[in-house]
């Protein structure tokens, strides 16, 4: 479920360059019996199984004792939901440790004691907690100062203003008579850059209001 992503483009391009380590650990690892097993019934009763907390906490204790994390991170739907904001706050971060919920979930005596931050990439339900992880470190990784080949092109992104960008063009300017805007072809940089921004603006007015409302979350 990782290495696809992680070998590829950005993430693949940030780990060569040395910008950010990736490590996989497999829960599995640290089980406790003979099967292997990580998961096991709720107490009380009811459908799914539910993550133990030994293995995990054998898990998070050994990988501790070689490094010191920032942040242990867990992801489930429940949790604090994405923004560029909070990808922002952790791109600044050395060390984060992301916990892939699985199953039912985990051990509450894990969340209470353990984690120390619970994010959700949005309001729907996953298998599990795998692809959530690629989401956040993909949206974390790739504004690593030096990451992006452009720097500023991070900082133009939708999102990084509370605006959604604007729209974009490539050649030909007229493709059966779909032309580009004459203004993108004027060369006048000034004018340019304004058309952008009230692009930039108009285009978040009319597809995501909310998003003029919320605070400037950078670091
Ligand atoms: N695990 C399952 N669904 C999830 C979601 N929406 N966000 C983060 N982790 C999840």
């Amino acid at each position: 479920m990782f290495e696809g992503p992680f070998s590829h483009s950005i993430l693949k391009r940030a780990q060569a360059k040395g910008h950010a380590v990736i490590r996989l650990h497999n829960i599995r690892d640290w089980s406790v019996n003979k099967h292997k097993s990580v998961d096991d019934y709720p107490y009380g009763g009811g459908a799914g199984m539910v993550m133990m907390i030994e293995p995990v906490v054998r898990c998070i204790e050994e990988l501790r004792s070689k490094t010191s994390y920032d942040e242990l991170i867990y992801l489930s739907p429940d949790g604090e939901l994405l923004t560029q904001g909070i990808a922002n706050q952790l791109s600044t971060k050395q060390n984060l440790l992301i916990l892939c919920g699985h199953y039912k979930g985990i051990d509450e005596r894990i969340r209470i004691h353990f984690i120390t931050r619970e994010i959700s990439i949005g309001d729907y339900v996953l298998s599990g907690g795998e692809m959530a992880a690629v989401v956040l470190t993909d949206a974390v990784v790739r504004i690593i100062p030096g990451v992006l080949n452009d720097e500023t092109s991070a900082l133009s992104d939708s999102y990084q203003d509370n605006l959604l960008s604007p729209p974009v063009y490539t050649r030909p300017a007229d493709f059966r008579g779909l032309k580009v805007p004459d203004i993108l072809l004027s060369g006048n940089d000034r004018e340019i850059a304004k058309w952008r921004y009230e692009e930039s603006v108009e285009r978040t007015i009319r597809r995501r209001p909310g998003l003029l409302d919320e605070g400037h979350e950078s670091p």
